[in-house]
């Protein structure tokens, strides 16, 4: 069959979204459908990006294009997120319109969370969703200096007699960090419920809007933080990031832990395993294991879960960090294909979450 528009919407007649047993195209899934010689880009759009079957389409699509087509193609598959039609207002609770609320957590310090959570959100900003980050190390915030926007301040707004904090964005992610409002040399000699406070307020009094993602760049173990965050707000799932080393992963044993322990229950959806190896620049195909192998997937099985990324140590990712630049815009170099494909796992993992377990319920202490 010939490339063109029409025979490629009769090939995505196919496929078919399980839930509606409709075929993608006669359902309005297909929102845009471009041939550039041999190359297809197919844009998708969902009503919601908690849809369970984003990420099985896509991959039906990509076969059924293959199969008729022939594997030499360049095909480029994005998704999009319907607009709502009009903006929820927001409740008391300060997650009204935030479909999936993630905390980033590990053990140790050290190990990446922040590097993580912001790679993880661009790419997440990059495939369509929108996304948002709360930097809930308090006593150590990093992720204005990672995003670049370490001198911004973040303007407010006032409705009725309360004042709403307006989040800074940057390459698409909306951010809160109590590094935009004091010197994180000033934070860290904070008390803990002054540090709580201060999270409660980054939830609660800025203007979110609607985010598919909320993520939480969480301080290292297991705090009074954590405790606020599963009280405050109903959290989807955790990712637990290690490094391969036997104590971080002992760490992550008790990250672990502590999100499925009783009264908390906190879905785990995955671990990250982060410095995995050592790949130099000039040899990408290599792989120097320098800090042990094998851990994390052990890890994973005995608390059933799976890992969702290995990270390799890259250099540019460290002095990323530092510029603001972020690894993750890069799809063609090694190291933002592994933040890229992460973000996919990552998507399929709160996709099965969001299937098989019941909402989280907020921890209320007695
Ligand atoms: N995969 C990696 N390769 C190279 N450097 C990394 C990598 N991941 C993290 N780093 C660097 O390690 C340091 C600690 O990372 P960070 O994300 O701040 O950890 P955490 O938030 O867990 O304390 C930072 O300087 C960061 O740039
Ligand atoms: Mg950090």
């Amino acid at each position: 069959m010939e490339l063109t528009k029409n025979n490629l919407e009769a090939i995505l007649k196919k496929v078919v979204h399980p839930e509606t047993q409709k075929d993608i195209f006669s359902s309005g899934l297909i929102n845009e459908i471009n041939i550039d010689g041999n190359s297809i880009d197919v844009v998708l759009m969902f009503e919601k990006a908690t849809d369970p079957f984003i990420n099985s389409i896509k991959r039906s699509v990509k076969t059924e294009i293959e199969r008729e087509f022939g594997d030499d193609l360049i095909i480029n598959i994005t998704t999009k997120i319907k607009p709502k039609e009009k903006a929820a207002p927001k409740n008391a609770d300060g997650i009204e319109g935030i479909e999936n609320i993630v905390a980033i957590a590990s053990g140790k310090g050290g190990v990446g969370k922040s590097t993580v959570t912001v790679n993880l959100a661009v790419a997440l900003a990059q495939k369509g969703y929108r996304v948002g980050v709360i930097d809930a190390d308090i006593f150590g915030p990093s992720i204005p200096k990672m995003f670049g926007v370490q001198d911004v301040k973040p303007s407010g707004v006032k409705e009725g007699n309360k004042e709403f904090i307006i989040p800074v964005e940057k390459y698409g992610v909306k951010m809160l960090s109590v590094g935009f409002f004091v010197y994180p040399a000033e934070a860290t000699i904070w008390r803990g419920p002054m540090a709580t406070g201060v999270l409660k307020q980054l939830i609660d009094q800025a203007k979110w809007g609607e985010l598919d993602y909320l993520l939480f760049d969480m301080p290292p173990g297991t705090s009074d933080i954590h405790l606020t965050l599963v009280q405050s707000v109903p959290v989807t799932g955790a990712v637990i990031v290690s490094t391969p080393q036997e104590v971080a992963i002992a760490d992550a044993r008790k990250g672990v832990a502590m999100f499925k322990s009783n009264g908390i229950e906190v879905p785990v959806l995955g671990l990250v395993e982060n410095m995995a190896w050592f790949t130099p620049a000039e040899l990408p195909e290599n792989k120097y294991h320098i800090f042990g192998k094998g851990g994390t997937e052990k890890l994973a099985k005995e608390v059933h879960t799976e890992v969702l990324a290995q990270i390799p140590i890259v250099e540019s990712v460290c002095e990323n960090g530092d510029t603001g630049k972020h690894s993750a815009l890069d799809f063609t170099s090694v190291i933002g294909k592994s933040f890229s494909d992460f973000a996919d796992k990552f998507l399929d993992a709160v996709e099965k979450r969001n299937k098989n377990q019941a909402p989280t319920k907020q921890v209320i202490i007695k």
